[in-house]
């Protein structure tokens, strides 16, 4: 992978994700109700909001495990609501998913080579006989297993078991696996669930970078508020189900809903600085150096 490039080198192939009406019901339960937001090609994308807000039921509309009673999801000329995961995922949407999902026994390379298997034509036959073209393809694919280790800082760790790594490698031992599969699309459920300070602040780190050199999309899911600050384009805020916002970073935090909605769950935004937010207007805190633009 190149150096990062500007945010404004937008691969030409990724259109955006058009989010119109979703509506999810479980029985009695709303757990999204009539939910329109648009990501727009080569950016970061946040959908934030309290617990039960429905973040995790919108990730798993995108990516074809729950179906939309209304509404629909539009990529490009493909309708993501229509579609089963593996056929997203074939299209180039690719996740990371909330709780890590990992082959604790295998090594990083082996758990990074699963996500590059549809791309191999050899296929696991061919492979495990070691017939030429297989043996050639590995390599390729090896190399590009390396190249995205070395990108999420873990070239050193490619031969290590998974299940010895510390929780932050592993964490970005599964974006490395879904960069892998060569998106146009990401979609991160809470990459920085349980995260230190250092680890937050390098997971945030390489989705920038990864958005930058990739020049792809990043559908980031996540509770933590302060988290998608710095790194977001732009936010959408669910709570109980329901858009209450959708702006910058800077425009939500100081919208009176999303600060009466995190005040009411009691956590995340500091009730201090949210009042100072909704105050001043236009908040110069969220406006971090180096965010992107
Ligand atoms: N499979 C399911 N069956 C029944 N109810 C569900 C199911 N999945 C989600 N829900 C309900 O839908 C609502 C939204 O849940 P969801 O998991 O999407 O919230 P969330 O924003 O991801 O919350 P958290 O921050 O706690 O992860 C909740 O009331 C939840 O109980
Ligand atoms: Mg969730």
């Amino acid at each position: 992978m190149s150096a990062p490039a500007a945010a404004a080198d937008v691969r030409s192939d990724v259109p955006p994700v058009l989010v119109e009406g979703v509506t999810v019901r479980f029985g009695a339960i709303t757990a999204l109700s009539e939910v329109s937001f648009t990501v727009e090609p080569g950016t970061i994308h946040a959908i934030i909001g309290p617990n039960g807000a429905g973040k995790s039921t919108m990730f798993n509309v995108l990516s074809g495990v729950y179906r939309a009673a209304e509404g629909q999801v539009r990529f490009g000329e493909h309708r993501l609501d229509r579609m089963r995961p593996y056929q997203i995922a074939g299209i180039g949407v690719a996740r990371s998913f909330q709780n890590i999902a990992l082959s604790a026994g295998q090594t990083v390379a082996e758990n990074l080579m699963l996500g590059r298997h549809h791309l191999t034509r050899a296929g696991f036959v061919a492979a495990g006989l070691r017939l030429p073209r297989a043996t050639r393809e590995g390599r390729v694919h090896g190399e590009r297993v390396a190249e995205i280790a070395e990108f999420l800082e873990l070239g050193d760790k490619l031969h290590t078991p998974v299940g010895v790594l510390s929780y932050g490698d592993q964490k970005r031992v599964e974006v490395a696996r879904a960069l892998c599969t060569e998106p146009r699309l990401l979609l991160l459920d809470e990459p920085v669930a349980g995260m230190n300070a250092e680890e937050t602040d390098r997971m945030a780190e390489a989705v920038v970078e990864i958005r930058s050199a990739l020049g792809i999309s990043v559908l980031l899911v996540e509770h933590d508020m302060g988290m998608v600050m710095s790194l977001a384009d732009r936010v959408t805020v669910l709570d109980f189900g329901r858009r209450i916002a959708d702006g910058t970073p800077a425009e939500v935090q100081r919208d009176p809903e999303v600060i009466r909605a995190y005040l009411g769950s009691g956590d995340e935004i500091d009730p201090a600085e949210a009042a100072e937010a909704a105050a001043s207007g236009a908040s110069s805190s969220s406006e971090t150096p180096g965010m992107p633009s």
